[in-house]
């Protein structure tokens, strides 16, 4: 036997909790306080990292707000063609708070896309996907794509005029899969007339997602743990230019989310209906096709991408091909040299890849219509030239750079 009771045969973990109390006994035998400690507490952080760094936080705590909200609407929502809409109305109108819990979790999904964005950006710009952070990424964006699908099948459940012609959209596109479209469309959609058992797919799809994504962001953050955060410069930082995660972090990420907090409450409760489309306020008839059939503005971008390509699998591969491509980055970009803050022309390029993607959205919007086809096929070209000719490229350059 040791000191700590336990026999000596059994290896110490991090610093056990010191002193005699019951968390100390806990800790002794399951070291779940000082591996919190280690990891959350005194973890060495990079002491300049930018107000970008804020954003995991945010989403963390955007995912929690929308877990919280989302179990009580589930409670109160009924997943069938004839009682979706109605029990979304009955949540609105009578359920006490019940148009706060809604505000919360259709502005949260929105903020939540708006955040991902600009995290991938973050990772993007400083080059947190080189090694030994190709995992981290790769989980990443396992999440982007979760978080997607999720969001996608929370659009369908209200059973407005938007979530079903856009549900309809998304199954005709992927029954134009060569030779295996039709069984996924069936699959997706469960019968011939989208309906119960497509709304009822998607509820499970929609509930199940969501636990899925809390348990890939514990692998997220773990494989962030093993080499630690990245930093602005890309370079690696000596350990007196790091300070503990506590206090310094806790208080930046906190004042980064009372911001976020504010923006988040101003859209939900003073624009409840800036971000969300009016369409979607009329129940689901498939007699009826609306004027202009558009997706959340999170997804334009990719809408316009399937648009702009002439061939209806083609787009489908573009709009596909435009987050597969993500995947490949850590082995696009060999170069030596992380952040763009020291690649010119590699910033200029993403300077370009962000405005591609915003024009892709205007052009989703505008449904690839006259002018606007031609724009989003530049656009298109450009975002793929940039991850397939330019990064590989300019890392080349810069490889040849640093060897002479
Ligand atoms: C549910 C979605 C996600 C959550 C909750 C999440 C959470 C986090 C958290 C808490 C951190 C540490 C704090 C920070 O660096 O901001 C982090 C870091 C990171 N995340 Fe995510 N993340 C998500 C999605 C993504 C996506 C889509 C990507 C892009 C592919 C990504 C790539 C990264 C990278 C590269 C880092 C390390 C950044 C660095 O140190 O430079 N994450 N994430």
């Amino acid at each position: 036997m040791n000191g700590s009771g336990l026999p000596e045969n059994i290896p110490p973990h991090a610093e056990p909790a010191s002193g005699g109390g019951v968390l100390s006994w806990i800790d002794r035998r399951l070291p779940v306080i000082s591996a919190f400690r280690k990891e959350y507490v005194d973890f060495p952080m990079p002491r300049n990292l930018n107000a970008l760094w804020n954003f995991g936080a945010i989403l963390c705590a955007v995912l929690v707000l929308m877990l919280a909200t989302g179990i009580f609407l589930a409670m109160n929502y009924t997943p069938t063609a004839a009682g979706a809409f109605m029990s979304i109305e009955m949540i609105e109108r009578q359920l006490p708070g019940g148009w706060a819990l809604r505000a919360m979790h259709v502005t949260g999904a929105s903020l939540f896309m708006a955040a991902l964005y600009i995290h991938l950006f973050r990772g993007l710009y400083y080059g947190s996907y080189k090694q030994p952070r190709e995992i981290l990424w790769l989980s990443g964006l396992g999440l982007l794509v979760m978080v997607m699908v999720t969001a996608f099948a929370g659009y369908v459940l209200p059973w407005g005029q938007m979530s079903y012609w856009g549900a309809d959209v998304a199954g005709k596109a992927v029954g134009a899969v060569p030779v295996i479209g039709p069984t996924l469309e069936h699959i997706m959609e469960g019968s011939d007339q989208l309906g119960d058992i497509f709304i009822h797919r998607f509820f499970v799809l929609h509930f199940v997602m969501a636990f899925a994504i809390v348990a890939i962001v514990g692998l997220h953050v773990a494989a962030l743990h093993v080499p630690g955060p990245n930093n602005p410069t890309g370079k690696p930082v000596n350990a007196r230019d790091t300070v503990p995660f506590h206090p310094y972090y806790t208080t930046k990420d906190l004042t980064g989310l009372v911001v976020f907090a504010l923006v988040f409450a101003a859209l939900a409760f003073l624009w409840p209906d800036l971000l969300s489309e009016p369409e979607n306020y009329r129940p689901a008839t498939p007699l009826h096709t609306p004027a202009d059939i558009e997706p959340e503005w999170y997804f334009l971008p990719f809408y316009g991408m399937l648009q702009s390509v002439p061939s209806k699998f083609g787009g489908l591969l573009a709009a596909g091909g435009s987050i597969a491509i993500l995947f490949a980055v850590p082995w696009l970009d060999r170069s030596s040299i992380r952040s763009a803050r020291s690649r010119p022309l590699c910033r200029a390029g993403m300077a370009g890849l962000v405005a591609a993607f915003v024009l892709m959205g205007l052009v989703g919007r505008h449904h690839a219509e006259g002018g606007w086809m031609i724009v989003g096929r530049i656009a298109t070209l450009y975002y793929f030239s940039y991850f397939l000719v330019l990064l590989p490229l300019c890392a080349r350059r810069e490889m040849r750079g640093t060897a002479g």
